[in-house]
């Protein structure tokens, strides 16, 4: 695929990441297509950016194969995204993240079958397939799922595996660390909650003891690593995609109230049920085959999200 100008589907474009990924991939001169159902999602993040946006659904087959046509490269984005949603329903959950996965996936081989070249598809992870192993989360730890959510992201990372084993699809599966950043308003991300916290009421609210821990990644690191996945040739392959900093909740709670400026109380509510511990990854395969690094700093990042949430948002 070649690195500028390519036409790029990102699936769940309207999302999180998906706003920030698409104003990079245009910043890179790709042409952008989005697919996305808006379940979560909001199409005035993409207003104003010269993107196709196509509303529906990855379980819809027929649109599927009709989007997907056309396009070097696919970031697979759309899914049933958080641990509570799967819990809350684990059946659609499964219909989401892994028929939806192997929707496109078919899609992408029969359009390679079409043209004898392959596309190029980047699925997003998370750590929740490693579930109960013992951090740092790495590449070659076998995956103990703790949710329905971390069973259908693995079943998602093993189609995509096995469509490059058996029919040589350009897949890379990323696991990426709890990301943050500006367009996260409807998540469910702490960093989200806490911002949120903040200016309607003036003090956080952390589930459980706080001592729990996690590896933030600012999303405009973490697009450069799915652009890098992207552009690069290796496929059939696993990557962690976080900072290696493990940061507990009350630490994260401390460092938002500063870059807010406001001394803010911090009250506690129950913890979350299937939350992993402890959470941190190691990420020297990302290095060494992406050539990726993490270049933000916590402080950094919380800054800028903070900015987006005192003012863009309003
Ligand atoms: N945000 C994180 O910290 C994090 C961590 C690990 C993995 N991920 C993964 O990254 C991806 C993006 O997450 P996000 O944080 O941007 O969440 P998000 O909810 O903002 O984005 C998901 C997007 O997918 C769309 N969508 C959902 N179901 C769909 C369907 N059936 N058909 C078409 N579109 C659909 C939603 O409308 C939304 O725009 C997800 O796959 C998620 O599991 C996110």
């Amino acid at each position: 695929m070649s690195a500028t100008s390519s036409p790029i589907l990102v699936t769940g474009g309207a999302g999180f990441i998906g706003a920030n990924l698409v104003r990079q991939l245009l910043g890179r001169g790709h042409q952008v297509t989005v697919l996305d159902n808006l379940a979560t999602g909001k199409q005035e993040y993409l207003a104003g950016l010269p993107v196709e946006f196509i509303k529906g659904d990855i379980l819809d087959v027929d649109l599927v194969n009709q989007v997907v046509r056309g396009h070097a490269g696919i970031v697979h984005l759309a899914a049933q995204t958080g641990v509570p949603g799967s819990l809350a329903d684990p059946r659609r959950d499964c219909e989401v993240n892994v028929t939806g996965t192997l929707n496109l996936l078919e899609a992408v081989r029969a359009t390679a079958d079409d043209r004898q070249q392959t596309v190029r598809l980047v699925f997003a992870s998370s750590n929740a397939p490693l579930g109960r192993q013992t951090p740092p989360a790495t590449e070659d730890k076998a995956p103990l799922p703790i949710s329905p959510y971390g069973a259908s992201k693995l079943a998602g990372e093993a189609y995509c595996l096995a469509y490059h084993g058996s029919w040589w699809l350009g897949t890379v599966v990323l696991r990426f660390g709890n990301v943050y950043g500006p367009f996260s308003a409807h998540t469910e991300s702490v960093v989200a909650k806490f911002c949120k916290d903040i200016l309607a009421k003036g003090a956080l609210t952390v589930d459980g003891d706080g001592r729990q821990t996690r590896d933030f990644i600012y999303v405009e690191d973490l697009c450069r690593a799915v652009l890098l996945a992207l552009e690069s040739s290796v496929s059939g392959e696993v990557f962690q995609i976080a900072t290696s900093v493990e940061t507990t909740i009350l630490e994260l709670a401390e460092s938002v109230r500063r870059v807010a400026g406001q001394d803010a109380g911090i009250e506690y509510g129950p913890a979350r049920q299937a939350d992993i511990r402890e959470n941190y990854s190691a990420i020297a395969k990302a290095r060494a085959l992406l050539g990726w690094e993490p270049r933000v700093s916590l402080a950094d990042g919380l800054r800028e999200t903070w900015r987006w949430f005192a003012t863009a948002r309003q």
